[in-house]
């Protein structure tokens, strides 16, 4: 019998476009027009972090954004105040919560659900209210994900930065033992009822790998498609992506997965 295997998503984040845009001033080259394209080349949908301190994205591009793109908007965001009224006004198909620091050069580590207490649990809550999907991006991390389940979130974005680092610094063991985490958490959070998506320094040989394991439906990707961008144009940096997605999702049911 065949097995329906269902489908992955690619997210292509588009921060890198404006961080390159405001290195110079000006409004080139536009993070929107980016969007446009990917979808052209077959991003699912398209995310941007609008932080804390406006370095990258700003809130003329996320309404513009919202305006425009015929694809699901994942708005990538702090869990303050501030960021959580701008969501509702805007009113995104998705809102990412994750843990920002000034100081980071990109989201490091996983967003502290067992520490956001009561607080985090209502701005999921209000988000979720206004009709938005709620992703949590966090540590393959047992408590954490039974705790997004417990506040409410519909998904969790798993957080893929140190697997990669350790895939990329030839770490063996380590990568081997962060990626069962990764797959016992994919398995768990689907079991709670959780939508499972997968991010951060992801390039083709990793999100192929990732692709093979069925719960995750969502990966979002920024850092390599937009480096690859310059080397074979964003459309054939996405087709690469989604070749290597395809064939990692393709091993489901073969055995050869991971
Ligand atoms: N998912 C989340 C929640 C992120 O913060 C980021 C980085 O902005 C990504 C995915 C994409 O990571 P990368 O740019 O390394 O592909």
């Amino acid at each position: 019998m065949t097995r329906i295997v269902p489908p992955l998503r690619l997210g292509v984040n588009v921060d890198h476009v404006a961080t390159l845009r405001n290195a110079r001033g000006g409004v080139l080259p536009d993070p929107v027009r980016a969007a446009q394209l990917a979808c052209a080349a077959g991003a699912d949908g398209i995310t941007a972090h609008l932080r804390e301190d406006r370095r990258h994205i700003s809130d003329a591009d996320m309404r513009r954004l919202k305006d425009v793109l015929l694809v699901p908007l994942n708005f990538e965001m702090a869990a303050t105040d501030e960021m959580v009224a701008l969501a509702i006004d805007l009113a995104p198909h998705a809102c990412c919560l994750v843990p920002e620091r000034r100081e980071e050069r990109t989201t490091e580590g996983g967003l502290d659900v067992l520490g956001g207490g009561i607080d985090l649990a209502r701005k999921v809550e209000r988000l979720g209210a206004a009709g938005i999907r709620v992703s949590l991006f966090i540590a393959p991390d047992e408590d954490q994900i039974a705790r997004a389940a417990d506040i409410g979130a519909a998904v969790v974005e798993l957080h893929t930065g140190a697997w990669c680092e350790f895939v990329a610094a030839g770490e063996t063991a380590r990568a081997g033992a962060e990626f069962a985490r990764l797959a016992n958490a994919a398995r768990q959070g689907a079991a709670l009822g959780l939508e499972i998506h997968a991010g951060h320094g992801l390039d083709c040989a990793t999100a192929g790998i990732i692709a093979a394991l069925e719960p995750v439906r969502e990966l979002n990707i920024g850092h390599f498609l937009i480096g690859e961008a310059i080397f074979a144009g964003l459309e054939g940096a996405i087709r690469q992506m989604r070749h290597a997605m395809a064939q990692g999702r393709a091993a489901i049911g073969t055995g050869t997965a991971a």
